[in-house]
Formats: structure tokens, sequence, C-alpha cells
């Protein structure tokens, strides 16, 4: 195969080199298209276009396969836990049980919060949404750690901020809940691992001993590892491009909050719910509400993905783990049965499946995490705590490689050149 694209522009012939990745997968390389033909491309969303190289997460739509640095996710979901896939996606390899025991007793050292920082939450009313208070305390880390401002610091500087983050998140997560329901904050205990902790400061209380339940702790370590990344989404490229400005990791880790934020990428599992829940209470069944989405008066959330063609992998773990769950914990939610209906007519449904619309990662990451007894607003919130990682991961892996600074180009469809018009004579 040639290594060569060509193009052809106004009877002129132009060639640019073709990339091929590690999979197959290819691309045309028009870093200098602009400059040999003055013409740029438009892609609007990016659905055909690549930002950049990268070695850590390998997506096929086609056939529903993901891998964390070749690592299938069927396996890492089963076998690791979160802090070791965090390990692997952070610094490229799964760790050896030395390097996990040192990574997990850094991680530990750092899970405090400043004390100044409870002022902060002090401010913010009941009622913020958490993933708010969230992206606006990771911020403010820049004015409790300043040395991570600085583009040029050191190696051993970068990986205590990268440390740092990865231990406070769940701190900030937790108190951000508390605080908003009125509940003293519970500090981190040491004994405990990664996902415990974060359990613990989460439902614990200061007048009563906390009892771990194990399936929910494994639980957590495999929604947060199904979540930890998916190379170029929304929010990963948001911390990616607020990266590439020589912003700190806690600014680009802030941006990339409140990307996921959004109601179609990590709000769509607080979306889910709130359908499901609303169909419940309507009384409607879910053949009538099938029909409302194919005459489009109602939206079908935690359906259909951009990447994903016929299934997502995520899922269809998802699926399992919320049936074991809900049986192991003995909890009878009827809006599983509900989720279950609309899966099934939508999987043998010709409108849905023309349209490649079958259950994304969000579809039933909703009904676990309310089993687990988070509230709904929490729910992207454990999104970002699962997505830290792969963050972490893919605005290093910018940072090492040097990267330019992200600034896309545009064809402007405005007003042509025009004088100004003084206001006497404007209307
Ligand atoms: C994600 O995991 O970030 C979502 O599936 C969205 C995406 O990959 O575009």
């Amino acid at each position: 195969m040639s290594q060569d694209a060509e193009i052809i522009l106004e009877g002129k012939s132009y060639k640019f080199p073709i990339v091929v990745g590690s999979e197959g997968e290819k691309a045309i390389d028009i870093g200098k298209l602009r400059d040999v033909t003055g013409y740029i491309t438009l892609d609007t969303g990016y659905k055909n276009t690549g930002a950049t190289k990268s070695a850590i997460t390998f997506l096929d739509g086609e056939q529903g396969v993901l891998r964390y640095r070749g690592y299938p996710i069927e396996e890492l979901a089963e076998k690791a836990s979160f802090l070791e896939v965090s390990y692997l996606l952070i610094y490229g390899e799964l760790p050896t049980e030395a390097q996990l025991d040192a990574f997990r007793k850094r991680i530990t050292r750092h899970t405090n919060l400043h004390e100044d920082i409870k002022k902060i939450f002090d401010g913010f009313p009941s009622t913020a949404h958490p993933m708010g208070v969230l992206s606006s305390v990771v911020s403010a880390l820049t004015a409790f750690y300043p040395g991570a401002i600085n583009p040029n610091s050191s190696d051993d500087e970068e990986d205590l901020t990268v440390v740092r983050l990865m231990a406070k998140l769940p701190t900030i997560a937790a108190w951000s809940y508390r605080n908003s329901k009125g509940q003293p904050l519970m500090y981190p205990k040491n004994k405990y691992g990664y996902v415990e902790n974060f359990l613990y400061m989460m439902f614990a209380t200061p007048n009563e001993d906390y009892e771990l339940d194990p399936i929910v702790v494994s639980a957590l370590n495999k929604l947060l590892i199904l979540h930890a990344d998916h190379e170029q989404n929304c929010s990963t490229s948001t911390v990616r491009i607020v990266g590439s400005a020589k912003a700190s990791l806690y600014s680009s880790v802030a941006a990339g909050i409140n990307a996921l934020w959004g109601p179609l990428h990590g709000g769509a599992n607080q979306e889910v719910i709130e359908m499901l829940d609303e169909i419940q209470a309507s009384g409607i069944s879910t053949k009538e509400y099938i029909e409302k989405v194919k005459n489009k008066t109602v939206r079908l959330m935690g359906f259909g993905h951009r990447v994903y063609k016929n299934f997502d992998p995520r899922a269809k773990i998802i699926k399992k783990a919320c049936d074991d769950i809900l049986n192991n914990l003995g909890v009878k939610d009827p809006v599983l049965e509900i989720a279950k209906e609309l899966e099934q007519a939508a999987l043998s449904d010709p409108y849905f499946v023309e349209r490649k619309l079958y259950p994304n990662v969000d579809f039933y990451s909703g009904i676990i995490y309310r089993a687990l007894g988070l509230q709904t607003d929490l729910f992207t919130v454990m999104f970002a705590l699962g997505r830290l990682p792969g963050w972490i991961g893919q605005w290093k892996e910018l940072r090492d490689a040097n990267e330019p600074i992200g600034r896309p180009r545009q064809v402007y469809t405005g007003y042509n050149n025009r004088p100004y018009v003084d206001i006497q004579q404007r209307g």
C-alpha cells in the first residue's frame, strides 16, 4: 500500500503521508496541508479527526474492543484493582507488588486536604451540584500546591502532583457529598485501601464503627476500572488541550470535570436514572415509552455511542455486575426491570438496530450506583473518580511528547469587511 495519500485540488496533486497505528488504524497526516495547499479540513465534532497519537487506550468500535495499554477491559475488570489499573494508565505498565505497594503508600500519605479547603466547601450552598464543587476544589488545589503551576517542574514534582490528585479526589468527592447533607466530614483512614477509604468517608459516622461490605467494595472497584479511560473522549480531549497550553494538572483536570458534567457525556448516567424514574412514575409501559422515542417526543438516554457501532463492551460487563450486585445485596430496584425491558425492546426493534442504538456504559451504571446508596447527582462524580487516572495518563503523555498547543482553525462564514457605523445611524 502506498505510504502517501493523494489529494487533487484545483487540478494540482498533493501527497500526504499515511500513518498506520499498532492495531492497523490508518490516518492521513495533514500536518502540512494548509502550508502547501492553503486549504484546511472541516470536521465539526472531530468525528473523523485524530488529535494525537496515543499508546494508552485502544477502542475498536466495530468489534466492541476496549484495552488499556493492551490489556482487555474484561480481564482488568475481573482480575485487577482500581489502583493497579490507575498505575497502568499513568505509568504504562502493570505494577509489580513492590511498585503497587509503594504507590498505595504514597497515595495514603496524601489523602488529607488542607484545613483551609473546608472554607471552600462552606462557601457552597447545600444545593450545589457535587460536580461544580469537585471542579472548583480541584482547581483551588493550585492555591495550596503552587508548585504544580510551574510548567517546567521536575519529574518528581510532577509525579507528586499526580499522587496528590489521585489521593485527594476521593476525599474532595466525599466531603462535597457530606457537606451537601450537613453531615460531619469523615477524615481518610490510612488503614483502608483506595476504594474502601472513599466508601468510609462517604457513609461512615463518627458515632459508630463502619463495616465495609465486600460486595460494595468489589462493585465499586469494577465500576471505577470500567470508567478509567476511553481514548480521546470529550473530557479527555479537554484535559489534553488545556494541558497543551502548559496549564497545571489540577487546572487541566478541573476543566475535564466540567466537560464530563455535560449531559451528553458523563452526565448521561444521571439522565438515564431520571428517565427510568420518570417511566416508573408515569406508569406507562416500556412499549409505550419506546413508541414515544420513535416519534421523537422523548429521548432514550444511555443508548448508542459515537465510537461503538455494535455494543459497548463495558455495558456487557456492567449489566452482569448489576444483576450480581443487586442479587447479592438483596436490592429489588423496579427501574432495573424497566431497564431490562427497554434493552430487550431496543435490541429487537429494527428502529434501534438500524440506528445502532444499544445500551452503553451509562445505561446500567446508575442502577448500580443507586444500589450502592449513592444519590443521583453523585453518579457523574463516580464517573470522574474512575476517569481520573485516564485523564492523568493522557495529560502526562501529551506533556512527555511536548506536543504543541492545541489550536484548531475554522471556516469563517461571517460578514465581509464593512465600515464602523455611528450609533446615531444604527437601527
Ligand atoms: C466515555 O467513556 O468517555 C464515553 O463513553 C464517551 C466517549 O468515549 O466518547
